[in-house]
């Protein structure tokens, strides 16, 4: 296998641009952030969504224990690192995402947290506590939700993150509602008062389902508590959010600084843009499995992913989505689909990626183009604390594109998945820092799914 180049893009490697080596509290600002997610939130979900618009990506719950002794290992062909456990993968990164990456720990021991940020703290950019987790494999552990029940070790868990931790790694926490607000607001100002940059507020209870509406509302006094504080700590809305435009509208009736969504995104990883990719059997699955291909991402975990894809059906018939659909279904790894995705080598994938993210940082922030126009049903929002709404101020959120339409390039029907992984392109200079890969020669074991109690 040749070595790779050294950068796959080197008409922007001259350009200035701002360097992206940690996270301010502006980089949790204005922006559609995507939720940790086990499993759904893979490494390439994570890519597609940046490519799409995602400001920064929570990666997928880790209980600390879990990534202690993982052995770190760099592919030296596709720039991947895995956090390698006995048998499987614990964690998968790729250095293009580690200036937007936040790394989600599920922990109730500060030692422990600290020990396992630690581990990771080399390739991410903040370091996230989850403590809404309520499921009771994570709360009879005293982790996830159970945190909130018990705020001394909530805080001490972040206190001692933010003192161990370099200034450059950013903390943060992601927190559900307490049932009534009184006890959320004494609990926001104990979080807020640890240091943290960012606090994320899924808007629903503990004891609330999923499918059960996220009180939304009651985030605006939470988010004017934060702000009344006067520290710059970024408050992050989730739960139920659609979309773009739903984003505008969350925001403009709750003041938080940005929104995050999880479900949506799992369905569709493109929804952060304002116009998301539809037909995705054709627009999405071919280039997604290419750049799976590419990363030697684990089979399982792409045709999982694939398999939570759904989206609006315009230009291609439901019955030509569903033979892509069951061709999936029936295939054993990447070479089954090679009739049915097409010619593309992944390396065009990968380069598509690092195009659409190195030009975020080189513009950023990256505002809603100015020909975009407010739309009708966010023009009559209620106004933010500021008094400004989302029609008011279209260039409020962050978006990508550049482009208006689906970028991704069609399918082709009947060629095969381009076979080689020889030519491929190298992890940019800009964010790897160094000016070649990092090649370890070690056999990458296959990566298993992401370990987290919410993959069981
Ligand atoms: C498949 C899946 C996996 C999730 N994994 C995590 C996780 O690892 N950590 C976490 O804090 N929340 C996790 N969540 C919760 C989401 O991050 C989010 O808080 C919740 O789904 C509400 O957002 P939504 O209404 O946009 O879905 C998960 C949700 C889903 C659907």
């Amino acid at each position: 296998m040749s070595r790779r180049s050294h950068s796959a893009s080197p008409g922007l490697r001259d350009a200035k641009r701002p360097k992206l080596d940690h996270l301010t509290p502006d980089d949790y600002k204005n922006g559609i952030m995507l939720a940790p997610m086990v499993r759904s939130g893979a490494l390439p979900t994570r890519l597609f969504a940046l490519k799409h618009g995602a400001k920064l990506v929570w990666g997928p719950e880790i209980v600390d224990k879990a990534i202690l002794h993982a052995e770190r290992v760099i592919d030296p062909n596709t720039g991947v690192i895995s956090y390698n456990g006995k048998s499987k993968a614990m964690f998968t990164t790729h250095p293009i995402e580690k200036p937007y990456l936040v790394y989600q720990i599920g922990s109730s021991d500060p030692e422990l947290a600290v020990q396992a940020a630690k581990t990771v703290m080399q390739d991410v950019s903040g370091i996230d506590l989850n403590c809404g987790c309520p499921k009771p494999f994570s709360t009879h552990a005293g982790m996830g939700a159970a945190l909130l029940s018990t705020p001394d070790l909530l805080c001490s868990i972040l206190t001692a993150l933010r003192t161990e931790l370099p200034a450059h790694i950013s903390v943060s926490a992601k927190i559900r509602l307490l049932p009534t607000q009184e006890e959320t607001l004494k609990l926001v100002k104990r979080i807020v008062n640890t240091g943290v940059n960012c606090l994320t507020v899924h808007c629903r209870t503990r004891n609330m389902r999923q499918r059960e509406r996220a009180i939304i509302e009651r985030l605006k006094e939470v988010v004017d508590f934060v702000k009344g504080m006067g520290r710059d700590v970024a408050v992050i809305q989730n739960g139920d959010c659609v979309g773009y435009d739903d984003a505008r509208r969350i925001r403009a009736l709750t003041g938080a600084d940005s929104v995050m969504i999880a479900t949506a995104a799992e369905s569709n990883p493109t929804v952060f843009s304002p116009i998301p990719l539809v037909d995705l059997e054709s627009t999405l699955v071919p280039p997604y499995v290419r750049l799976c291909k590419y990363l030697d991402n684990h089979w399982a975990s792409t045709k999982f992913c694939i398999a939570q894809f759904k989206g609006s059906h315009v230009n291609i018939t439901k019955a030509n989505g569903k033979t892509l659909r069951d061709a999936l279904v029936k295939s054993k790894g990447y070479a089954d689909l090679d009739a049915t995705i097409g010619s593309w080598n992944g390396e065009e994938e990968y380069a598509e990626i690092v195009k659409a993210i190195e030009a975020r940082a080189q513009n950023s922030p990256i505002l809603l183009p100015a020909e975009t126009e407010p739309r009708a049903d966010v023009d009559n929002v209620t106004p933010s604390p500021s008094g400004e709404t989302a029609s008011q101020d279209p260039s409020a959120f962050i978006t990508p594109p550049e482009w208006r339409g689906n970028p991704e390039p069609a399918v082709v029907h009947g060629a095969p998945l381009a076979p080689s992984n020889e030519k491929r392109t190298a992890v940019p200079a800009s964010v790897s820092g160094r000016d070649e890969t990092t090649p370890t020669p070690l056999p990458v074991p296959k990566s298993g799914a992401e370990v987290s109690l919410y993959a069981m």
